[in-house]
């Protein structure tokens, strides 16, 4: 099978995860690596595709008939610009969550794409981690019965060093803090279960970093159209830094995944496969509790492989963005919240959202 080729749009932090999954898949290859700074992309394509391309302008990259998907992984406050320059160039996007600051970003980007034809997905790669994949298709089938709450408790650390390796990572109009940067996934793993909200209630604390201006600390309560209450804890105050849980509680069966594993996976009527299922994922796997960089390349690769796949059978990507647009305006609501100190009812209105 001929590989799909991939150029890589930011070769910082978390770039490596994206080549290493690049690398492992049988049905993409890294054929570039694009980054204003060189010394970052060189180092990139160095360790894991020595043939790729190099290239320190965007456009450059663009031309490149080998790059058939441009993969974005710049801040959040810059994917906007290249997934518009690279749907005009007519080339397929994965791109890392956020997929923007705003949701009119956002629909530009998501219109821009379907006029070009091409592909446009979200790397919230925690919707395909395996006993995700499994509460999905529980709930999707029934399983749960009536489902009561789901909830989110991301209680990590990060060190102030984390928030001054860039300057980004300490300004919220670029897209720092915790709830638009790592909150985002669960949010978005509420949202994917429950989905659209209706209301949300969201307070923001700095309780551990006073060196940065951002929240480290939320709190929240969405209430879904459906009328399930979900609430988020999320910080990275936290030390020394857990695993992440989702908690789905029903009528007829509750489930806990634990950073990439059950914790429990238990319904009043128990099927044969059930025992399968308790023992998938990788409890000994880290998902970034306490170290920034410690992630399992699995969930980004069944992402970029799926792009393919999409691209071969003409079909739509398994996270496209605007499925994930409404991760995006819970996340807004929040901040709009906090700010208020009121709850907020959608669609919202983000005007002025990061003055
Ligand atoms: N999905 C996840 O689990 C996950 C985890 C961490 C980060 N992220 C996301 O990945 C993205 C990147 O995060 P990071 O931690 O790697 O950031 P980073 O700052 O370490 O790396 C960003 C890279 O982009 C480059 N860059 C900046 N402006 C550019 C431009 N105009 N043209 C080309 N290159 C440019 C920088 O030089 C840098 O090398 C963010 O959107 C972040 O939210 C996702």
């Amino acid at each position: 099978m001929n590989k799909k080729g991939f150029g890589m749009l930011g070769a910082g932090m978390i770039s490596g995860l994206h080549a290493d999954a690049i690398r492992k898949s049988a049905k993409a290859e890294l054929v570039a690596v694009c980054d204003v700074n060189e010394a970052n992309a060189r180092k990139l394509a160095e360790k894991f595709a020595p043939e790729a391309a190099l290239y320190t302008s965007f456009e450059e990259m663009l031309k490149d008939k080998r790059v058939e998907v441009i993969n974005i992984v710049t801040p959040n406050h810059l994917h906007t610009e290249f997934v518009l320059k690279a749907a005009a160039a007519g080339k397929h996007v994965l791109c890392e969550k956020p997929p923007a600051m705003s949701l009119a970003e956002t629909d530009r980007m998501i219109e821009a794409c379907r006029k070009a034809g091409v592909k446009f997905g979200i790397f919230v790669q925690c919707r395909m981690r395996e006993p995700m994949r499994f509460i999905k298709a529980a709930l999707d089938g029934g399983r749960f019965g009536k489902v009561l709450r789901v909830d989110a408790v991301m209680k990590w650390f990060r060190p102030a060093d984390y928030y001054k390796m860039d300057a980004w990572r300490s300004n919220r109009k670029y897209g720092a803090g915790v709830t638009i940067q790592h909150a985002f996934h669960y949010i978005d793993l509420l949202q994917y279960l429950m989905g659209p909200a209706a209301n949300v209630y969201a307070e923001m604390r700095n309780l551990a970093h006073p060196e940065i201006k951002l929240e480290d600390t939320l709190d929240a309560e969405i209430t879904f159209a459906n009328g399930v209450k979900g609430f988020i804890q999320a910080s990275t105050a936290l030390w020394p830094g857990n695993d992440v849980r989702i908690e789905i509680y029903g009528s007829d069966g509750s489930a806990i995944m634990e950073g990439a594993a059950f914790k429990l996976w238990k319904f009043k009527e128990e099927r044969p496969e059930d025992e399968n299922i308790r023992q998938s994922g990788d409890a000994t796997q880290a998902t970034a509790g306490s170290d920034h960089a410690a992630l399992p390349s699995e969930d980004h690769q069944y992402v970029i492989d799926d792009c393919v796949d999409a691209i071969t059978a003409g079909r739509e990507v398994c996270i496209p963005c605007s499925a994930v647009r409404p991760s995006l305006e819970i996340a807004l609501a929040m901040y709009q919240s906090d700010k208020l100190k009121s709850e907020i009812t959608l669609p919202i209105n983000e005007k002025g959202i990061w003055d």
